[in-house]
């Protein structure tokens, strides 16, 4: 088998009629690989992921899972076939204890729910002493890490997030992306979206500069981090080193 798990090629894409929001978008993911897909705000990075979920009506392209075609596939198709994807926000039952939340991650598959939440609280061993307690009740990053393991609990092929660090304080954000990276270390393939670019590239094994709805660069995140022209256009302040403090700058909201 290939180690090719999505690959989303050619895709245009859009919301209304005659308004194409991605334009011919490329991007891959292989077998364990962190994506960071970044760009400036409205750029499509959210749609570029709905355009995976089957969110967007996609126009022309296509997208593949392990080969097969999921082109506009309903999401819970796409849940089912092994696609998980965290929203930005509203991504955990409130009422619900983080039990539950997770149990209604693996509804498609409760025979799994066991060896799931066993997997889920050793990525997240935070979860395990508290799978009684409210969602509601959690603050913003602990109920992020709820949203991971509700979507982790269906053993997803890839996980899509939606700005993970969005909204939360700057040591909050620093748990965030450690988050993103132990999910993928324990070797769930993700594509991220990331306001905060340069942490996203510092973390991410590729990433992908989106611009007017196009995949303008693509590389290691290394060799965006040291392209000049990447610094210069989509980086900016973030590029440079005095900034380099993942505290310092929060996106401006969009
Ligand atoms: N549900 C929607 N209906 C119509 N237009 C939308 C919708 N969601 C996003 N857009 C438009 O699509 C463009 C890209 O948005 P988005 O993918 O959210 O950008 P990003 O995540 O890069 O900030 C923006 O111009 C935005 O206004
Ligand atoms: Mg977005």
């Amino acid at each position: 088998m290939s180690d090719l798990v999505v690959s989303v090629e050619n895709v245009t894409a859009g919301y209304l009629p005659g308004v194409d929001i991605l334009t011919e978008c490329n991007l891959t993911a292989s077998r364990g690989e962190l994506i960071g897909i970044i760009g400036p705000n409205g750029a499509g990075k959210s749609t570029l992921l709905k355009a995976i979920f089957g969110q967007v009506n996609v126009r022309s392209g296509s997208v593949t899972l392990e080969g097969e075609d999921i082109t506009n596939l309903r999401a819970n198709r796409l849940v089912a076939h092994g696609v998980g994807f965290i929203p930005q926000t509203n991504n955990v039952f409130p009422s619900l204890s983080i039990e539950e939340n997770l149990q209604m991650g693996a509804f498609q598959k409760p025979k799994m729910l066991a060896e799931r939440v066993d997997f889920v609280t050793t990525v997240f061993p935070d979860l395990a002493k508290r799978l009684k307690q409210r969602a509601g009740g959690l603050s913003g990053g602990e109920r992020q890490m709820v949203a991971m393991g509700r979507a982790l609990m269906m053993d997803p092929k890839v996980l899509l997030l939606d700005e993970p660090s969005a909204g939360l304080s700057p040591v909050r954000q620093d748990e965030a992306f450690l988050r993103v990276s132990e999910i993928n270390k324990a070797g769930v393939t993700c594509i991220m979206v990331e306001q905060n670019a340069r942490r996203c590239l510092q973390i991410c094994d590729r990433g992908y500069v989106l611009d007017q709805g196009h995949d303008a660069y693509t590389g290691t995140g290394r060799e965006l981090l040291h392209d000049p022209k990447v610094t210069e256009l989509y980086l900016g302040t973030l590029g440079s080193e005095q900034n380099a403090d993942p505290g310092v700058h929060r996106p401006v909201a969009g």
